[in-house]
């Protein structure tokens, strides 16, 4: 079989070395906030393929190791010797150092963790406009002692002798402190002053130019080809079927499969949107009753979600065996999702990536042998909120946009214990009242998260001159970056109580509300 070539890939305008530290990515984030391309490699990337990218600058990331650690990670010591502009950041700086023959050391009791002023000593391109004395985030057990051969002190804090350097000469710089960190400052200057003043980029990553670039780069990968996007009604799967749609037209077929567990109007709305309002094809497939009866009498989270994925698979399965055939799966892989996940292997024929895995967001394994589809995932060089962004310019509502995130077996996970249909009903009409207010009260974009739970226990209370005995609802509302920490929602009073009563007056078999108060860790945001 002959290679298929595809269009060339955009290249990377900044190419950041990941040397294991947290921030990587976030560098990346910052850069692409400037609409300059940018992507996290490995550390060990090789000169011939820097020389291909072809870079205007390099950014060399922090990390958790020390320089002198055994094991630390290092990168080829060419990188300095390329003529390319290079900014190391913390560990990245300290190596930079170590490298070129300067000398760092364990700062045993200076380590210094958190907010620091810097005091400028030179002010060069890296700190143009950066304000003396300004606050920097700093992180670091490390410092360095001494400098290569034509390097500067340009900048220190009163703990760290050598808080910026620079050799102006070869266009290398380091920073100890993290100018992508928010609470950095003037970290957003020092960001633009080294991918504009120095690196000499062009600010011309948007939307408007990642749409020229992809739509003729799916057709040229589909050509005549049928496609299928399993439909979950968040923000990537939506985004993608609007840009594939635009694409490829009728080529798409979207499937959206109904497990029973989506909130109260969505399924509705999902249908009456892509299929009726915009015309894109979607194959609504209820199978409500056979996930619930799957599920009967299984209480443990774990057990409740791997069945949920097993039967998605065999849904999927068998629809698309019925709908298709299909020859490509579209799936809104995201750039994160690529850096960390494992679930597909490469055509060694087309170099076209294969789907063995589908999306995490469906809680799946594997893909049966004889169903591994070749992937389209024109998302995958994106991250989240320029996924909004593609989303909102191809004409998705604020509804999709801005949802709060779901789980992929939804109030199936929210229901604790068993789930049965008239549980299902009542958490419905709860989180329903739950959304309502928080929306009314101009709070939903503010709140990550916010959501009812139902407690599958019997608590006493008093209707009319009655005693009643029926399940709490749990409200549970925080504020979050990433969903990896938490924090409970200050909601105030005046809304609580009028989302308390609404949800014992109005639904059935409830008489009483309680707010979550915990944060994450220790505690997580769903309840199973
Ligand atoms: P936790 O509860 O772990 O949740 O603090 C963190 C984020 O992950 C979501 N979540 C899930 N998403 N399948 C999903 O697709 C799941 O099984 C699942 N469990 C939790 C949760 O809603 C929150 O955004």
């Amino acid at each position: 079989m002959s290679k298929k070539l595809l269009t060339k890939e955009r290249n990377p305008s900044i190419l950041i070395l990941d040397f294991g530290s947290q921030y990587s990515e976030l560098i990346a984030r910052r850069i692409r906030e400037t609409n300059v391309f940018s992507l996290v490699v490995s550390n060990c990337i090789s000169i011939d393929e820097i020389n291909h990218i072809n870079p205007q600058g390099i950014i060399l990331s922090g990390g958790p190791n020390s320089v002198y650690a055994i094991n630390a990670p290092k990168c080829n010591k060419e990188i300095f010797n390329l003529g390319i502009p290079v900014l190391g950041i913390c560990y990245g700086m300290q190596l930079m150092v170590k490298e070129l023959g300067g000398s760092v050391t364990p700062a045993i009791k200076k380590a210094e963790y958190g907010r620091a002023p810097i005091n400028i000593d030179y002010k060069n391109d890296l700190l143009c406009d950066v304000a003396n004395k300004s606050i920097m985030w700093m992180s670091h057990g490390d410092s360095i002692n001494s400098l290569p051969n034509g390097f500067n002190k340009i900048a220190h804090t009163e703990n760290t002798l050598h808080a910026a350097i620079s050799n102006n000469e070869k266009n290398l710089y380091g920073v100890q402190f993290h100018p992508e960190v928010i609470h950095s400052e003037f970290g957003m200057t020092v960001i633009k002053n080294f991918v504009f003043g120095i690196s000499k980029c062009v600010a011309d990553w948007t939307t408007k130019t990642f749409l020229e670039e992809t739509i003729p780069k799916i057709k040229e990968q589909v050509g005549n080809k049928k496609v299928l996007l399993a439909l979950s009604g968040g923000v990537d799967s939506s985004t993608l079927a609007f840009l594939l749609n635009k694409a490829i037209g009728d080529q798409l077929t979207c499937m959206f499969i109904d497990q029973g567990f989506m909130r109260k109007g969505e399924p509705e709305f999902l249908m009456d949107f892509f299929d009726k309002k915009f015309r894109i094809k979607v194959k609504y497939i209820n199978a409500r009753e056979r996930f619930i009866e799957k599920l009967k009498g299984v209480t443990d989270p774990e057990e409740k979600r791997n069945i949920i994925g097993v039967e998605f698979i065999r849904v999927f399965e068998e629809e698309s065996n019925r709908l298709g055939p299909f020859h490509y799966l579209a799936q809104g892989t995201l750039y994160p999702d690529v850096i960390e996940s494992a679930g597909t292997k490469v055509d060694p024929n087309t170099g076209e990536r294969i789907a063995v895995k589908i999306k995490s967001h469906h809680n799946v394994g594997g893909l049966p042998k004889d169903l591994q589809f070749k992937l389209v995932e024109p998302l995958r060089k994106l991250f989240k909120d320029e996924v909004r962004k593609l989303g909102a310019n191809l004409g998705l509502p604020d509804e999709i946009i801005k949802r709060h995130p779901f789980p992929g077996p939804g109030l199936a996970i929210r229901i604790l214990g068993e789930v049965t249909n008239e549980k299902l009903n009542c958490l419905r009409d709860a989180d329903w009242i739950v959304r309502d207010e928080i929306k009314k009260a101009g709070l939903y974009n503010e709140i990550w998260q916010a959501f009812a739970v139902l407690l599958p226990v019997k608590t006493v209370g008093v209707m009319g001159d009655k005693r009643t005995y029926a399940w709490p609802i749990v409200l549970r509302c925080v504020s979050s970056e990433d969903g990896m920490t938490a924090d409970w929602s200050r909601i105030p009073n005046a809304i609580l109580e009028r989302i308390s009563n609404r949800i014992v007056n109005e639904v059935n078999q409830v008489n009483r509300v309680v707010f979550d108060i915990t944060s994450k860790p220790p505690g997580t945001i769903e309840w199973e």
